[in-house]
């Protein structure tokens, strides 16, 4: 599945539409000012955890800060650029390599999500708070789709080329080892032959 289809699924799904881009882009004056706070909360939190703090090299802090702020910059901007989506599906290949996993990030997504509904709900009237809110929660939704699908992505083909297997060969040895796990776990799926299904 390449990224095109990837980012179709969470658009249609999330509902995400060029109009969110235009509703943050028309808040950004104010939504801007918050990147400062969100940054300290951001990592005042992973470096209050003894799991995530582990994940970050001596001195690394404001390199991270900053680029948080960028991002946080883009999306606030509605700056949904092809070039934009296709970063933050390499973000899910950086985060395998620095050992950040899912968990991890949609945690700190979820916690991103609810510091921006909390100043929504400050700083404009309910009716705009819910457009503005909505808008950011379908474009993070989207983004964190992208890189949860992005490490799982990177990391199946980085298994095929370390194991030189083609994927559909990869893929049919996988439906048997399901199969025989779905057994162990006493489960029955509500069709036979489910490995029929598009992948
Ligand atoms: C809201 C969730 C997250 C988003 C949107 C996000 C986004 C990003 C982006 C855009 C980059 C690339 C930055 C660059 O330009 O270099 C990145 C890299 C990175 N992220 Fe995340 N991230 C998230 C969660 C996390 C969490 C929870 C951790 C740690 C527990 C983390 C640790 C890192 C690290 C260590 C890098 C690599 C920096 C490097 O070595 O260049 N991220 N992330």
């Amino acid at each position: 599945m390449n990224i095109e289809k990837v980012l179709q699924d969470l658009m249609v799904l999330t509902g995400f539409s060029e109009e969110d881009g235009r509703v943050l882009r028309e808040t950004a004056h104010v939504t801007s000012q918050w990147a400062e706070e969100f940054a300290q909360a951001f990592y005042d939190l992973l470096f209050s955890y003894e799991p995530t703090a582990r994940v970050f090299q001596e001195g690394e802090r404001p390199a991270r800060e900053a680029s948080l702020k960028e991002w946080y910059d883009g999306v606030i901007h509605g700056n949904f650029t092809p070039e934009f989506w296709q970063q933050q599906w390499v973000v899910g290949l950086i985060h395998i390599a620095r050992r950040v996993t899912n968990p991890y990030m949609l945690g700190m997504t979820s916690r991103v999500q609810q510091l921006f509904l909390h100043k929504c709900l400050e700083a404009f009237p309910p009716q705009q708070a819910e457009a503005v809110y909505g808008a950011f929660k379908r474009a993070t939704d989207v983004v964190a789709g992208l890189v949860t699908e992005g490490y799982f992505q990177n990391y199946m083909l980085a298994m095929e080329r370390v194991a030189g297997f083609r994927k559909k060969l990869i893929i049919r040895m996988l439906d048997m080892e399901i199969k025989r796990m779905l057994d162990e776990a006493g489960v029955q799926l509500s069709i036979s032959d489910w490995t029929a299904s598009d992948t």
